[in-house]
């Protein structure tokens, strides 16, 4: 049983960990519909460039966060993922708004795209803030697009920054 309270939002300390992170991603949807590798998914999970974070009860690793606070769309969610058996209790939610605090500490804006194959998490993204501000026509894959959302908290140049509060 998932006790959410007891729930830790942290970065990956041990090789097991990250390994389950990318066997997660490797075998869920979008990434595996995308036909990322175990490689791919571990580099994502490891890549010094981002934040790659866990969420854990105790020790065991119930879902996977990466943010990517670099490039033009400065505060990108790259990933978010829950087990299977972990999800509908509120997991995908904390580490969204983990990443919300984390990304609004240095930008107004949090971004973050689905396939529209993966169509069901749409609702989820609307729910929490998310508009939908342009489709990147078969960028991933041939024959399906990426819905880019943005949730912000005003223009960049007026932006005060945030404390994080996770
Ligand atoms: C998307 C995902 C991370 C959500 O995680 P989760 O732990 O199941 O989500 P939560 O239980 O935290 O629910 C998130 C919020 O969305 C709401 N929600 C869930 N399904 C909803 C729906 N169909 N319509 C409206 N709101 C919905 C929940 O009620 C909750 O909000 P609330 O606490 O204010 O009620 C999870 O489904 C997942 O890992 N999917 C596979 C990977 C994936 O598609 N990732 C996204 C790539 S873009």
């Amino acid at each position: 049983m998932v006790e959410i309270e007891a729930m830790v939002i942290r970065r990956f300390f041990t090789v097991n960990e990250r390994d389950a992170a990318a066997w997660l991603m490797m075998s869920t949807d979008p990434w595996k519909t995308f036909g990322r590798t175990y490689e791919n998914c571990l580099d994502a999970v490891t890549n010094l460039q981002k934040e790659a974070y866990g969420a854990f009860v105790q020790d065991e690793f119930l879902g996977l966060l990466v943010i990517d606070l670099t490039g033009p769309l400065k505060g990108y969610i790259q990933a978010v993922c829950v087990k299977e058996t972990a999800r509908g209790k509120g997991v995908g939610k904390k580490l969204i708004k983990f990443a919300e605090d984390r990304i609004f500490s240095v930008s107004p804006n949090c971004f973050l795209c689905y396939s529209d194959f993966n169509e069901s998490v749409r609702e989820i993204y609307d729910h929490l803030g998310y508009e939908e501000v342009g489709v990147l026509k078969e960028y991933m894959i041939p024959g399906h697009d990426e819905i880019l959302m943005r949730k912000t908290l005003g223009p960049v140049m007026t932006y005060q920054y945030q404390k994080m509060t996770s």
